[in-house]
């Protein structure tokens, strides 16, 4: 069991920062209590600061049963007829009240169809349970719906003296001595992700000080470089296998970045044939478990391509100095295929409000709305211009991100 897993809290009270969020919910679990009819709730914030933390600390303090729905389950309309429906008339074991959570409700909104928004504001108004949507990101248009039938309660990172204090506590009860000054390094560079922090101490745990260099900047751009440090200049078995578990990029995507990087990273031919011979057998196992559906064969294309890409190079000297290059087949691919689709499809959504083609949107008005854009995010913030630009022309965040990108070729 992880840190994180063993230490999460069970009381709301054990939630670090969040003082606001807290007392929401605390409010939230009374009016339960007291059984009022309460409007959902909408919990969001970035990733590992305690929102599926706070809503299973807020059941179990409450004493309330808590139902968790996730991607399976509301995958379409379907399921949430037969599965999720149901839940709103439902009478706990024993006759406890359910927390009904909706996690990660944003995460799964690509694969809603249309039906299933209809049916989610029907088990709204049904349910006689208390109900708690949780999204990363709020502004995600295929969840504007709720917008107005839940509350929004903000998650934030909390601050670094308070996951210090956590992160003191958690290796005080482990009976482990880690330093003070590899406390606040793992600190800062989780930046306010809490379950990245315990992740890290849990490495760090017994190990050299001098491997907090392995750990990197947490940061979702930099993830991937993190993983490729940790298996290129650690050489340790543990370091480069932990990377690529606790980190959430795909194998495929892994394969490719580090067949790019072997020969600029390693000096000898021969750390490099050997890097190259693991990183082969790696992308076997993926071959195969894609294939066979066998995902058991991922265990060893994991730690061929991380282990044993690390340990080719023998521990010997690395070369650091020149940045990671992108990878040439994902490079060329996203370039031709993915950026262009994007910015044709928004084109296409647009010519209906402009009056205009695809292409003279493209060539004229999207290089003149990424300037216009620009200035309003400066001006305005991002709150306020992503919802513009929903209501106004139905674009999501990530594609008014696009077009701010966007200039003239
Ligand atoms: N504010 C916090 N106080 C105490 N522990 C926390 C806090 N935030 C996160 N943790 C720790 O990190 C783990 C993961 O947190 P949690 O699942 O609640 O994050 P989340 O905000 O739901 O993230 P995600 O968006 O990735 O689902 C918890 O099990 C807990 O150990
Ligand atoms: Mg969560």
């Amino acid at each position: 069991m992880s840190l994180s897993d063993k230490y999460a809290p069970t009381t709301l009270n054990g939630i670090i920062g969040n003082g606001q969020a807290r007392s929401r919910l605390a409010a939230f679990g009374i009016e339960v209590l007291e059984g009022k009819k309460v409007r959902p709730l909408i919990l969001c914030g970035v990733c590992g600061i305690g929102k599926t933390s706070a809503a299973h600390a807020l059941a179990y303090s409450h004493g309330l049963e808590l139902v968790e729905l996730n991607a399976s389950d509301y995958r379409d309309s379907e399921s949430l007829n037969q599965k999720v429906l149901p839940l709103a008339k439902t009478r706990g074991l024993f006759n406890k009240k359910c927390l009904i959570v909706f996690d990660e409700v944003d995460e799964l909104s690509s694969k809603f169809d249309s039906g299933a928004e209809s049916i989610i504001r029907k088990f709204i108004t049904e349910s006689r349970h208390p109900i708690i949507f949780i999204a990363n990101d709020y502004w995600n248009r295929k969840i504007s719906f709720l917008r107005d039938s839940a509350e929004k309660v903000d998650f934030k990172r909390p601050e670094p003296v308070e996951v210090i204090a956590l992160l003191e506590r958690v290796a005080k009860a482990e009976g482990k001595e880690v330093k003070k000054e590899i406390i606040s390094e793992i600190v800062k560079r989780s930046n306010g992700d809490v379950r990245a922090a315990l992740n890290d101490l849990e490495m760090m745990f017994g190990a050299d000080p001098e491997l907090i260099n392995f750990l990197g900047m947490r940061d979702r751009k930099s993830e991937i470089f993190r993983v490729l440090d940790r298996i290129f200049l650690s050489s340790n078995f543990d370091i480069a296998r932990n990377s690529t578990l606790s980190s959430d990029i795909e194998l495929d995507m892994l394969i490719n970045w580090i067949g790019q990087n072997i020969p600029s990273r390693y000096l000898s031919t021969q750390s490099i044939s050997e890097a190259y011979e693991q990183l082969s057998r790696a992308s076997m196992f993926n071959e195969v478990a894609s294939r066979k559906s066998y995902y058991g064969y991922w265990r060893y294309s994991n730690i061929l391509l991380s282990s044993g890409v690390s340990l080719a190079n023998n521990g010997s000297p690395v070369n650091s100095t020149t940045p990671y290059a992108f990878p040439a087949t994902i490079r060329h691919l996203s370039k031709t295929k993915k950026d262009r689709s994007a910015i044709n499809e928004i084109a296409l959504k647009l010519t209906a409000y402009l009056h205009a083609n695809r292409r003279t949107v493209i060539g004229s008005h999207l290089p003149i709305m990424a300037l216009i854009i620009n200035l309003a995010l400066e001006k305005y913030g991002p709150e306020t211009v992503f919802s513009f630009m929903e209501q106004k022309y139905q674009l999501e965040k990530s594609e008014v991100q696009i077009i701010s990108a966007y200039s003239w070729a």
